[in-house]
């Protein structure tokens, strides 16, 4: 995926750096890795330009429902006769700085996957609310659903259970960037044979205040004390990328390709201070590997995640989002370890 691929161009390319005159060997060879991964991530860009007619965003201040109202007829035109389109719209007055073109391809992509969901017939309803700080967009349709499978994965790029030229796999990716780069949020809910809620949640204007910037920790602050950091991840590359960043900043690296062997090496190695679990992976998951931890014998070990989706979250875990600098890799391990052990070093 292009986060993993993003993260072993930023972390080998930091390690380069750190590597280039104590040992030009190991940065040759991180050099190399950031060729092949900027190679495959370059092949897929050139495959998702061609579906990506955006030249940067043009936020502005928007009546968010007047927006979605001057967009139902081209909405409708999409639509069978015999699929009802029901608009409801109850963010009255309600600003949103948005750029109004990337709210219609949102609300494009979102009624179109609605549409494939149904056999041409039942409802699709888009509604709005305030929410709290924001307003509250809703596409909802009664169409066949998705599994807990399928869920996990939709807003992976390429990811689609559409026939060959039918599905490009791009559309809920899309709208997962775009309502980022809005300041957004999006949460689906879906139950197989019963229909699909997406849910946009955008910030309004009132709300929109600048962010404060957090703290830039210096690198000693970084810095492990020799704790053994267990690394679950199904792409070798970027498992090696994070356990080379850790071994640098001061941690004994374990790894593990997915869940199954999480255990095992648990199994094995009573002195595993953290895991850092990928959240998708094939056979065993982060979360189903979170569970068997709680309910087996590893229940005092942490286990924390890092991922690219939006994917359903892991309950009550930290998640570092993908792409990571080392930097922030090793914050992030740091502060989930301090936070386990707040007395220490004292
Ligand atoms: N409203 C929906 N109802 C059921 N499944 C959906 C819905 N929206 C998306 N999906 C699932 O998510 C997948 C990915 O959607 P998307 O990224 O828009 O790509 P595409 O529509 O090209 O397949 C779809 O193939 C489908 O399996
Ligand atoms: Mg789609």
């Amino acid at each position: 995926d292009f986060n993993n691929l993003l993260t072993i161009i930023l972390g080998g390319a930091s390690m380069a750096l750190l590597d280039l005159e104590a040992s030009p060997e190991a940065a040759r060879e991180a050099l190399l890795e950031i060729e092949a991964a900027a190679q495959r991530g370059a092949d897929l860009v050139r495959r998702l330009m061609s579906f990506s007619r955006r030249g940067g965003l043009r936020r502005r201040p928007l009546a968010i429902d007047e927006t979605i109202s001057g967009f139902v007829p081209t909405l409708r035109r999409l639509l069978p006769e015999s699929l009802a389109l029901e608009v409801e719209l109850q963010a009255t007055d309600a600003q949103v700085l948005a750029d109004p073109v990337a709210v219609e391809q949102v609300l494009l992509n979102l009624v179109s996957n609605a549409r494939d969901a149904t056999e041409g017939e039942g409802r699709i309803r888009v509604r709005s609310r305030l929410a709290r700080e924001g307003v509250i967009v809703e596409v909802v349709d009664d169409g066949r659903g998705m599994s807990a499978e399928t869920q996990e994965r939709v807003f992976e790029p390429f990811f689609t259970t559409k026939e060959a030229g039918q599905g490009t796999g791009l559309g809920l990716p899309m709208v997962y960037g775009l309502i980022q780069q809005h300041d957004g949020s999006v949460e689906i809910a879906s139950a197989l044979g019963e229909g699909t809620t997406v849910e946009l949640w955008l910030p309004t204007l009132e709300a929109n205040a600048p962010e404060v910037t957090p703290r830039k920790p210096s690198r000693e602050d970084l810095r492990g004390h020799g704790e053994t950091i267990l690394i679950v991840e199904d792409d070798p590359a970027l498992s090696l990328t994070a356990s080379r960043c850790l071994q640098r900043f001061g941690y004994v690296v374990l790894t593990a390709p997915g869940g199954t062997e999480a255990l095992e090496v648990l199994d094995a190695e009573p002195d595993v201070d953290l895991v850092l679990s990928d959240v998708v992976m094939p056979g065993m998951g982060g979360r189903e590997l979170q569970r068997q931890m709680q309910e087996g014998a590893h229940a005092s070990v942490p286990i924390v995640f890092m991922s690219g989706y939006a994917s359903p979250r892991p309950q009550n875990a930290p998640l570092l989002p993908k792409p990571w600098t080392p930097d922030a890799l090793a914050a992030f391990v740091r502060d989930c370890l301090d936070a386990r052990e707040p007395a220490r070093g004292g």
